[in-house]
This record gives structure tokens, sequence and C-alpha cells, in this order.
């Protein structure tokens, strides 16, 4: 099967994925949020599956990640792995769930490690997280930072344009990723940043730091699968490399399955008992 890592089943760790920053060998990852995706996207030799936010969006139809529960954050990662046998699974903790109290982040934190079965968690944010992630990490939680468009903060943001290109706000996001690094993150994911940045940033810090629309020069990339897979029709940013039209695949099948039983054509004999 095209992309599956026949001679490479190994589980994934954080620490195999520090090694791949220090050969050079890139990472692959993506989002999924339920067993039969996480599935396919596991067999296909994806090293790092992120239970992400924007299943706010991508399953439940939200304009914004706010909206997504803790309680639907563990559905969704409990569903991803029971398939998952290969890949790092990461959870995003969702909105609300870590920034007003870091003694809060951390019992929300071993909840989702307990319940979902998942690898590692994600937050979105810098120095002002730090506490929370501090905390998080004492209790025995990987944990991958997040940096440049955060999601979560796009109503304090009021646009998805490409951040830290003004001086000020890069030089935060050089010291906040320092920081990450330093406080003992396992990796870092840069969203819609300036190329140049990103890749001073890779290269300033030990820990991988995997790229969405941050360039080519990160250890790594991520996308949400349903925008590569061609499945979200309105979404076309700059960084999208859309790798199938399954909008037009499906809709095509589901077009012909309604033809098919409107006209009688289906069952046919050999699909009845
Ligand atoms: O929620 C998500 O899908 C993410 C990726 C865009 C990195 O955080």
């Amino acid at each position: 099967m095209a992309g599956y890592l026949v001679d490479d089943t190994r589980k994934v760790t954080t620490h195999r994925l520090f090694e791949m920053k220090q050969s050079g060998k890139r990472i692959a990852m993506l989002t999924s949020y339920d067993y039969t995706m996480a599935r396919i996207v596991d067999g296909a030799g994806v090293d790092v599956i992120l239970v992400g936010d924007s299943a706010s969006n991508t399953m439940a139809g939200n304009v914004t990640t706010l909206p997504i529960t803790l309680d639907q954050m563990i559905y969704h990662a409990r569903s991803v792995t029971r398939a998952v046998n290969r890949a790092l699974v990461v959870c995003d903790m969702p909105f609300g769930t870590y920034q007003v109290d870091p003694q809060d982040a951390v019992r929300n934190a071993i909840r989702i490690m307990q319940e979902t079965g998942c690898d590692a968690l994600k937050l979105e944010g810098g120095v002002e997280i730090i506490p929370a992630i501090k905390l998080i990490l004492d209790a025995g939680i990987p944990v991958m930072g997040h940096l440049g468009l955060t999601p979560q903060s796009i109503n304090k943001f009021g646009t998805y344009a490409v951040r830290a290109k003004e001086q000020e706000e890069a030089d935060k996001l050089r010291s906040d990723a320092q920081a990450l690094s330093e406080i003992g993150c396992f990796a870092l994911v840069l969203e819609k940043i300036p190329a140049k940045l990103a890749r001073e940033v890779t290269e300033s810090i030990p820990i991988p730091v995997i790229g969405i629309g941050a360039g080519g020069a990160t250890d790594g990339q991520v996308l949400v699968i349903h925008d590569m897979l061609g499945m979200n029709q309105g979404f076309s940013p700059k960084f999208l490399r859309r790798y199938a039209n399954l909008f037009e695949i499906m809709t095509d099948s589901i077009g012909q399955y309604v033809t098919d039983v409107k006209s009688g054509d289906f069952p046919n004999e050999n699909e009845q008992y």
C-alpha cells in the first residue's frame, strides 16, 4: 500500500521525534478526529496524529475552535487512540481548560490522559501559560507548544492573517519558543508565520518544530486532514496543498447511489439474500 511503512512499525515516542530532528528526518503530522480516519492515517505512515480542536470546525461545523468542550475532545481522542498502533497521538487542550488556573489545567490534562490513552497534549500560547505547562509536565505529561496563529485567540487577533510579521511580535515569538523549549516541551507547532522566522526558531531550539503555513525549513509539517484531502471546498489558503478532491469524489459517489436507489438499480440480484 502506498506510503505504508512496513519496515518501521515501532511506536513513535517523544524521544524518537527528538532523534528525528537530530538526524534530519522530517516529521509528518496530520489531524484525525475519529476511528476510521485515524486507522487510515496511522496505516499510511504518519508520525504524529493530532486530535486537534479543529474538530470544532471540521466535525461540529463551528466557525471557531472556541466552542469545543473537554468532554467532546475526550470523545474524539478516545476514538482515535482505539485505531492507532504506530503514531504518537497528541490531543489539543480545548479553550478554557488551561488558561484560568494552573491547578485546573493539570486536573484537566490528567483527565484527558486517563480517559483517552493519548500520548501527549498540545496547548496554545507562550510565557502566559508557562505555569500551567510546568505543572502538566511535572505530572509526567508531555506537552507540545503552539505559537504564531493560535486559533483559540482569534477574537483577540480579529483576523486569520499571517502572524509575527512585525518586529515586536516576532521577538515575542522567539522568546516564547525559547521558554517553551527550556521548560521541557517536547515539540512546538508554528502556525502561519513568515518562513524566515520559522527557520530561525527551528535552528535555535533543540526540540522538533512542526510548521503549518510556516515554510519548508521546520522539522516537520502538519495539516488538517479534511483540508489536505479536499473535503472542505471553501478553504484554500496559500499554504494548503490538496492531495485529493474528496468533496467531488464523495458527492459523485453519493449522487450515483441516489440515482441507483431511485431507479431501482440498487440492490440488484447479487446484492440480496
Ligand atoms: O487544531 C488543529 O488542527 C491544530 C493544527 C492546525 C495545528 O492545532
